[in-house]
């Protein structure tokens, strides 16, 4: 038993020395936030900025000036900026609704701007370029809880797979270029976000976001019911946005596996659960009426979140309670 002990605890020690060994220094790279004005950008590059990087040492590529689907501007933004690492957030993104309007630009925009834009800082040496996918691609009914190996095994829930793909066709160049180039690219998978800073616009919101102002609004209307798509049934997992920023960024210093890696709280809420929530908080004395007309999208999704705190140590801190009062106390004060 002693002996075994001991064996546990040298492999420990070594596993950590390995993991020091491979870390990046931030500090000494140069590095490209694209879309680093957007809801997750900013919080990337202020957590970039609290782990020591230099302000000069940022770069976040406008979209007025840098139009990340034209060949011709990316080539422009890696001469403006010789990098080292490129963080890839930016993306045209949106809730369900938008989902359902634009499946065809959701598709051609992300896949057109990532795949230009890891060929190009390919062929400009990027030393590290990080992807970011989404739980959206995962197989509709992928066994819960969602592990990175069940990642290719199904098609995603219609609704969102033209995005999902988008970003799950980002997998499959970061692998083939690591094969074929040496070029290290890694490839996340967060779920769905929320947090100070997001999206409020009902035509193109996420669900949290959506929730917030439909429920805030009905009570400053003095409603008595409130209708809210799909049947409340479907279940999601929400990470605060500053845990996500975190994430990216200690998986850029300390990951560089050939594997997607899930980012994730871990916890699987209903939408039901999740609008109840806010009801109580925001105080909404009316009823809540689920709208089973409208679509419910994937029926569960909750990842495993093992793989991110084995392999760059990250673990969400932000309970969905403290996320959603900050996140209602941020609308409340800047709507
Ligand atoms: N939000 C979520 O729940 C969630 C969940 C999973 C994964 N993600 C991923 O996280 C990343 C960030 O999402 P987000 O919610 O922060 O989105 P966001 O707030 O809409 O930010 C996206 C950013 O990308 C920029 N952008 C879009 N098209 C561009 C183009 N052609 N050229 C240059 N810049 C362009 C946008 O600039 P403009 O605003 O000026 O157009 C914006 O700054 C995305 O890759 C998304 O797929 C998000």
């Amino acid at each position: 038993m002693g002996g075994f002990i001991g064996w546990a605890v040298l492999v420990i020690f070594w596993r950590s020395m390995w993991n020091e060994n491979k870390m990046i220094d931030l500090k000494t790279k140069k590095i490209i936030v694209t879309g680093g004005n957007g809801f997750l950008g900013k919080r990337v590059v202020k957590f970039l900025l609290k782990r020591g990087v230099s302000s000069e040492n940022i770069f976040v590529p406008e979209h007025k000036d840098y139009d990340l689907e034209k060949e011709e501007e990316i080539k422009k933004m890696f001469i403006d900026f010789p990098a080292n690492i490129v963080i890839h957030l930016a993306a045209t993104v949106g809730g369900i609704g938008y989902n359902l309007d634009n499946p065809g630009s959701l598709f051609y925009n992300n896949a057109l701007m990532g795949i230009q834009l890891m060929e190009q800082a390919r062929l400009h040496n990027i030393e590290k370029f990080v992807v970011l996918g989404t739980v959206c691609a995962y197989p509709k009914n992928a066994l819960i809880p969602f592990k990175e190996e069940d990642f290719w095994n199904g098609y995603p829930a219609e609704v969102t797979a033209p995005y999902g793909f988008a970003k799950k066709m980002l997998l499959v160049q970061s692998q083939a270029y690591r094969k074929q180039y040496g070029f290290n690219s890694i490839f996340l998978i967060p779920v769905n976000l929320y947090g100070p800073g997001d999206n409020f616009d009902p035509q193109s919101s996420h669900v949290v976001a959506a929730l917030i102002k439909k429920i805030i609004d009905a009570k400053n209307e003095d409603n008595d019911e409130e209708a809210v798509w799909g049947s409340g049934t479907a279940s999601r997992e929400f990470l605060y946005i500053d845990d996500c920023a975190k994430a990216i960024v200690l998986a850029t210093e300390r990951y560089d596996g050939n594997g997607p890696v899930n980012l994730g709280s871990g916890k699987e809420t209903t939408i039901k659960e999740l609008a109840n929530q806010i009801k109580e908080i925001v105080e909404f004395k009316g009823n809540l009426v689920w709208d089973v007309s409208k679509p419910d999208g994937q029926p569960r999704r909750c990842l495993d979140v093992s793989m991110a705190e084995r392999e760059f140590d990250f673990k969400a801190e932000t309970s969905l309670e403290e996320g959603l009062n900050k996140t209602i106390r941020w609308y409340l004060e800047n709507k």
